[in-house]
């Protein structure tokens, strides 16, 4: 039995009371377990080679489901291609539909189920550290972990459906529909909840992978952190930070953390600031396409943040001039501060809610009907031209580019399968008709 003994004491001792609190509604500094005396299972409390039945009861009470690898094959039509939703560091990833008879309690519902490709203990830790903290944290910003499947060598993880995708697809892909502003201050409010829950937990966790691609949107947009394989309990008493290997995706790593890897909250709040720049921009982090000066977002567009008439350069084509104008400035203004160099000098990330708060709420906008047009090879002739607008981009520079998501520390990623690349003919629709639609033929599914 490796796994300390006072996890299992926890577990054994504390099964009415359970590390997990399902906000009714969302509190944003109260900690998930602020009103539990029962510290919350951390990944160093268990041993990584613990056996199946060893992790399910260090788990009990934390609601998770143990699926069979049977069952989630039937869940997802064999991992069929046509529910194939996109493929990361971890492997692939399938839509899968669970109905209320597969387990008591459980209701029917569209699921994402995520396959670890094999690659050994690193891939492991990452699948535990994953179902070790979203087994654990609940809140409506991140993500709903709803059970895993550990037999033999498959390790799965099954997660609430987000329709909307990732972030990363919705800004950057190709044919993706530009996402309007106060849609942009939206999901920078949620994901900024999301990880000021975790940093002021009561055990505190510091993310460490912040990026678009971990930020998931759901039907409405509302912004949910996934990906928890890279989470590290926070720094405990006197201490001011956790030493780490550095990992990581490149782009988004705080600078300090890339030299010492000394792990802060700060750390997470420089990533944040990345995103809001990618929001704004409507550029990736990091894009090889682009010239040398502009490869790099945050070299490039930070020192043009304070500038209010070079902002208006800089913010995305795509949004054609419709957002506010003193939203813009201050959300410029705190993405500046948020890339300080001196991580001291960054705001926290309650400070962030704060300010981001009223920002989805500015109207100055010019006024302006949105109607957004995919491009399409071959023009309907019975198109009225008045209603439609050429999109803005469409070129090869808004593909996704294997390397932008290489691990820090050198070893390769095997991302973006090949089907996230490949080309549809859309069809013109209007932005309404767009939300109207029927999600399940979103953008990154394959077509
Ligand atoms: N719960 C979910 N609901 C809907 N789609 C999801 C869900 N989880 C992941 N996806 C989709 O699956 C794809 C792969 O996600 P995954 O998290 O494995 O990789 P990634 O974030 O792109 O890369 P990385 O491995 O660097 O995190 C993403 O494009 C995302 O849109
Ligand atoms: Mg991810």
């Amino acid at each position: 039995m490796t796994i300390k003994k006072s996890s299992w004491l926890n577990c054994f001792m504390n099964h009415e009371s359970v590390p997990v609190i399902k906000p009714k509604q969302e509190k944003r500094f109260e900690p998930y377990n602020s009103q539990k005396s029962v510290k919350r299972i951390s990944y160093t409390d268990l041993s990584s080679s613990m056996l199946p039945e060893e992790l399910s009861i260090s788990l009990a009470g934390s609601n998770l489901y143990v699926f069979t690898l049977a069952e989630l094959k039937v869940i997802t039509q064999s991992f069929s291609s046509s529910n194939f939703l996109g493929e990361g560091g971890f492997g692939p990833v399938h839509k899968g539909f669970i109905d209320d008879k597969l387990r008591p309690g459980l209701k029917a519902q569209p699921v994402a189920v995520k396959l670890l490709n094999i690659d050994g203990g690193q891939g492991h830790r990452e699948w535990l550290t994953e179902v070790v903290f979203l087994g654990q944290l609940r809140h409506p910003h991140l993500v709903k972990l709803i059970g895993y499947c550990f037999e033999d060598e498959h390790r799965l993880l099954v997660y609430e459906y987000m329709p909307r995708g990732s972030l990363e697809n919705q800004l950057f892909r190709r044919f993706s529909v530009s996402v309007p502003w106060s849609t942009r201050m939206k999901i920078a409010l949620g994901a900024a909840k999301g990880l000021a829950f975790l940093h002021e937990a009561k055990q505190p966790v510091i993310y460490r992978d912040f990026k678009a691609s971990n930020i998931l949107l759901d039907s409405d947009y509302t912004a949910k952190l996934s990906d928890f394989g890279l989470a590290k309990d926070g720094p405990e008493g006197d201490d001011t930070h956790v030493s780490t290997r550095v990992m990581g995706t490149h782009g988004y790593a705080a600078p300090e953390y890339l030299m010492t890897g000394h792990l802060t909250a700060a750390s997470d709040v420089y990533s944040f600031g990345v995103v809001l720049l990618e929001l704004l921009t409507g550029r990736k982090s990091m894009d090889k396409t682009r010239s040398n000066r502009e490869k790099n977002l945050v070299e490039w567009a930070r020192p043009l943040l304070k500038v209010s008439r070079k902002l208006s350069k800089i913010l995305d084509p795509r949004l054609e001039g419709q957002y506010s104008e003193t939203g813009a400035q201050k959300a410029a203004d705190l993405a500046y501060e948020c890339l300080s160099h001196r991580p001291k000098a960054r705001p926290t990330m309650s400070m962030i809610v704060d300010i981001l708060t009223p920002l989805t709420e500015f109207n100055d906008m010019p006024v302006g009907t949105f109607v957004y047009t995919a491009p399409s090879p071959s023009p309907s002739p019975s198109r009225a031209p008045t209603e439609y607008k050429k999109s803005p981009i469409s070129s090869p520079k808004n593909e996704m580019h294997k390397d932008d998501k290489k691990s820090i520390n050198g070893h390769h990623h095997h991302h973006q399968h090949d089907r996230k690349h490949r080309r549809t003919k859309s069809p013109v629709i209007s932005y309404e008709t767009y939300l109207h639609s029927n999600l399940s033929t979103r953008t990154n599914s394959p077509e």
